[in-house]
């Protein structure tokens, strides 16, 4: 059954691991992320970002299709179903399509509009029992064709956030989406224990999670980080091994290629890449 990700994410938090939110392109990448964490007994939260969401149909053929392959592959652990970066209009629509979970990323708008549209989907949320993610300072690079800036969330408007009744909480502090450029400076650890302790122990979620140092996920843990989203690192082995087996013309004799096969290695990846972040994140046998 898919369920809110409101437990497994305090579970976490008093637990000092983190759960991994992978973002879902496919209905093999679906059944790769869950097949895993069903062999791990991880929970998991499958992230679906607007564009996703409209490259599979919409996101009432997300839902469906995400509840019947949880039922048909007899997953037993707890999985979320979560809009990534939702815009208002997106939450709303998620809302009625059946997730179980929602971001609502108001971070490039003031804060006096983030507090407003944020408070009037926590209710309709919590109404229908979705757990809610706002975001406070943009993450930086690129989503969805969104560039963010990378900025510093400020504490006191994390708080004011987090004082809507959110179930967990976005904040930047240096993280970017996308590969990141030889010269980062790393995550803000000051910021993040600012951040932290203005906002009465919350879940923290970690975007961005793609090429950040073990030590680093290890130390943002400690400092209240509950939810690290991957998606990037998903797509560079899916896109390798793809590009592999067509290299290695593994085709029919000519009659094209057999689109289960094609896809089998690029699947086979996201598994070895879920089972690599799950024990990174500390979240194995935590179902
Ligand atoms: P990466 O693409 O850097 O892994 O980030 C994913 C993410 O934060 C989705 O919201």
């Amino acid at each position: 059954m898919l369920v809110n990700a409101t437990n497994m994410l305090l579970k976490a938090r008093d637990g000092h691991y983190g759960v991994a939110q992978f973002n879902i392109n496919n209905l093999e990448w679906t059944k790769s992320v869950l097949l895993q964490c069903e062999e791990m007994k991880s929970p998991v939260i499958l992230g679906v970002s607007e564009g996703a969401g409209k490259y599979m149909c919409g996101f009432k053929t997300v839902a469906a299709m995400v509840k019947a392959m949880d039922e048909s592959l007899g997953i037993t652990v707890p999985v979320a179903l979560h809009l990534d970066h939702g815009t208002y209009e997106g939450a709303k629509a998620c809302i009625e399509a059946g997730f179980t979970s929602i971001m609502f990323d108001g971070s490039h708008y003031s804060i006096e509009e983030n507090i407003a549209k944020t408070k009037e989907l926590v209710e309709l949320a919590h109404d229908k029992g979705l757990s809610i993610e706002a975001e406070v300072g943009s993450i930086g690079g690129v989503e969805d064709g969104v560039v963010g800036a990378g900025e510093i969330a400020d504490p006191e408007e994390c708080a004011k956030i987090t004082d809507l009744g959110i179930d967990f909480l976005a904040a930047g502090i240096g993280n970017i989406h996308g590969v990141y450029p030889e010269n980062w400076k790393g995550l803000d650890f000051e910021a993040l224990e600012r951040i932290h302790q203005a906002t009465h122990n919350i879940p923290l979620v970690l975007h961005g999670g793609t090429g950040i140092p073990d030590e680093m996920i290890h130390k943002a843990i400690t400092l209240g980080v509950s939810k690290i989203n991957i998606n990037t690192e998903c797509q560079l082995v899916f896109a390798a091994a793809t590009r592999a087996y067509i290299e290695a013309g593994k085709d029919q004799q000519g009659k094209g290629f057999d689109p289960r096969k094609l896809l089998a290695p690029g699947a086979e990846a996201i598994r070895a890449k879920c089972a690599e972040k799950i024990q990174l994140f500390g979240s194995e046998n935590k179902a």
